[in-house]
């Protein structure tokens, strides 16, 4: 182990900036720390995953986060009843000017993949706009829609520019247009299948919102996704709150009754056993076990590292940049540099680590599967 002016020499030879004001608090945490320079060094430039791990010791960055995220409005066309966003809309959305120029801002902090956000992406003409921009300079792209605004004017572009167009199915056609509204479940497949004809089409996964209601059609959904064009389904466990995903804070009759949990564990086996058969599950089997006791209200913390606080840069529609647990920049006031790499990020990176929460969210660690 050297002394804090070599390892801050390091730090910067392999490009990692130093905010001046953590320089000290930086080199405590290495002195901590079980890592020397050989693995900082291995990591930054041969292992991610190392590279991470390492960070989430120092608390501070050591690669780039592998997106940028930005909601780019709150605004959506639909109402469903699990979501929150559209009660958050606001008439405040960040310029197309500023959006441009976090692409920019990013893409100097060498990020590579744009995740465009909302509400709705496609009910402002800002997204696709932003996208090809983004494209434009090299970066991937990808996006989550309900599909509805998808049509004959921006159908084409949207095919051309978004590398992983992401579909919302959330049960068979009853139980999704119960949540989406009626009629939706064939309108948003209809989509699909018209992009799944294009010559030029992106990858389309879709992601299913997993609740008391829709929970039991997962698997027949499973075993229709080839028939409905898609490429691979992610499911998520309804969240409260899809706002601040940490509130449980009130009943929620979506929730998975108690009444059901037997059935509940029946479905995810059937769905493990669909994933070993070799049907596209993005989750693991780890995250699909992990549900029969999030329902339950039993699920112990985390017992591997969270990268939220590493992998994906996030601004709000607000402007604000943010972790799960709370803001810490605004890009307004501040370039997303300065933000990420700021004492605020650091502080709650810190309280990050010793996160307790029942979360089933896919930005952890994932255990592999085996
Ligand atoms: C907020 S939506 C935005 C994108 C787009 N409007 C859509 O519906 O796909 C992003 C994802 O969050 C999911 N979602 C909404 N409310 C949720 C909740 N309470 N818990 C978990 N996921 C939720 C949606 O189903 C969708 O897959
Ligand atoms: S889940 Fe998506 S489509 Fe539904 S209300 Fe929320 S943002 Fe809109
Ligand atoms: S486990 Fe990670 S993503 Fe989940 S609440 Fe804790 S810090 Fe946030």
């Amino acid at each position: 182990m050297g002394d804090k002016e070599e390892f801050l020499e390091l730090l910067e030879k392999q490009g990692v900036w130093v905010n001046p004001q953590l320089k000290d608090q930086l080199f405590e945490n290495f002195k901590k720390s079980k890592f020397g320079f050989d693995e900082i060094n291995h990591a930054i430039n041969q292992d991610r995953q190392l590279a991470f791990k390492i960070s989430r010791e120092l608390n501070y960055p050591l690669v780039p986060p592998d997106s940028l995220l930005i909601t780019i409005t709150n605004r959506c066309n639909l109402r469903c009843k699990m979501c929150q966003f559209p009660m958050y809309a606001s008439d405040n959305e960040l310029s197309l000017p500023l959006l441009k120029s976090l692409v920019d801002q990013a893409i100097s902090m060498n990020v590579k993949r744009l995740n465009a956000l909302g509400g709705e992406p496609f009910i402002t003409k800002s997204t696709l706009k932003l996208m090809k921009y983004a494209k434009s300079k090299g970066m991937e792209i990808s996006t989550q829609t309900n599909g509805l605004l998808i049509n004959e004017n921006n159908i084409q572009g949207i095919c051309e520019t978004v590398d992983s167009l992401g579909f919302s199915i959330d049960g068979l056609e009853e139980n999704h247009d119960f949540i989406r509204g009626k009629g939706n479940f064939r309108k948003t497949l209809g989509i699909i299948e018209k992009i799944s004809k294009l010559d030029k089409k992106p990858d389309l996964p879709i992601v299913t919102v997993l609740m008391n209601h829709n929970f039991k059609d997962t698997p027949l959904m499973i075993k229709n996704l080839s028939k409905w064009h898609v490429s691979r389904i992610n499911i998520q466990p309804l969240v409260s709150n899809n706002i601040n995903y940490t509130k449980r804070d009130k009943e929620d009759s979506l929730w998975i009754k108690e009444s059901n949990f037997i059935e509940l564990d029946e479905t995810i086996e059937k769905i493990k056993e669909l994933k070993k058969q070799g049907h596209p599950i993005i989750n693991t089997l780890y995250h699909l076990e992990r549900m029969k006791l999030y329902f339950r209200n039993k699920l112990p913390p985390f017992e591997f590292d969270c990268y939220n606080g590493f992998n994906n840069i996030s601004v709000w529609s607000s402007g604000l940049v943010g972790f799960c647990f709370g803001a810490f920049g605004d890009v307004r006031r501040s370039s997303l540099k300065e933000t990420w790499y700021s004492k605020k990020a650091f502080d709650l990176r810190q309280k990050m680590k010793e996160c307790k929460k029942p979360c089933l969210q896919n930005c952890q660690e994932l255990k592999e599967d085996g």
